[in-house]
């Protein structure tokens, strides 16, 4: 797959430079280990994985994690982290999730975090991820509630102002899931453009394909 530099190429070198994703992918890794039976013989999936925050903090749970994204340059980080750690278990795979179905599919668990506000159309993305999954195998899906679009300074390659848990849930049902269950995992705090704190509830959507 071939893919135009994007503003996620650009950031890649920095990304990790802010304590805030730290943290965030942290506590939505916590979030999902506490909502979902983990098991450390799954086969998983990390939808928009970028230089493998969330992927990192899951890999002691689970068998092995294939990490795709759509820019290079994100995965370019991650692969820096697997030399330098000598890290076995975890693969990179350039995927847009909304170009075309995953090249790789089977998994026990398909998760992504902060990526869906970066999607066109959810519902067919989420129809992808769900036909990534094995029957049974599990979603957790991690985003932005509803918020006032004061979350991205730069609002380029923003599609969503984030969602209603509840069309999360929706959408998932329409995707073929079942044991659908969504929950605010972690709310991010950091100043908006006047300088006030202000709060940005994450949810965390899960459910299991049929
Ligand atoms: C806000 S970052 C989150 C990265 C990572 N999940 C984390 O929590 O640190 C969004 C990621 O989604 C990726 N992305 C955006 N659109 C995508 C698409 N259509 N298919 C796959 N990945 C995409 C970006 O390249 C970027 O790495």
């Amino acid at each position: 797959m071939t893919t135009s530099p994007n503003r996620f190429d650009q950031q890649a070198a920095e990304w990790d430079n802010n304590p805030g994703r730290l943290a965030t992918a942290k506590n939505i890794a916590d979030a999902m280990l506490k909502a979902v039976p983990f098991s450390r013989a799954w086969r998983a999936l990390d939808c928009g994985a970028g230089t493998g925050l969330l992927t990192l903090n899951l890999l002691p749970h689970v068998a092995e994690i294939c990490a795709t994204d759509s820019s290079r340059g994100m995965l370019e980080q991650l692969q820096k982290k697997i030399l330098a750690a000598k890290i076995q278990n975890v693969s990179t795979l350039l995927w847009d999730a909304e170009a075309e179905p995953c090249p790789q599919t089977g998994f026990a668990l398909v998760c992504s975090s902060m990526v869906l506000h970066h999607l066109r159309d959810v519902p067919a993305a989420l129809q992808r991820l769900a036909q990534a999954a094995r029957p049974g195998g599990w979603l957790a899906l991690a985003d932005l509630e509803t918020e006032d679009g004061s979350f991205h300074p730069d609002p380029a390659g923003v599609q969503h102002h984030g969602f209603a848990p509840a069309d999360l849930a929706r959408w998932l049902a329409d995707a073929g899931c079942h044991d659908i269950a969504t929950r605010t995992a972690y709310t991010i705090t950091k100043p908006d453009a006047t300088g006030r704190d202000h709060h940005y509830p994450l949810f965390l959507a899960t459910a299991r394909r049929t």
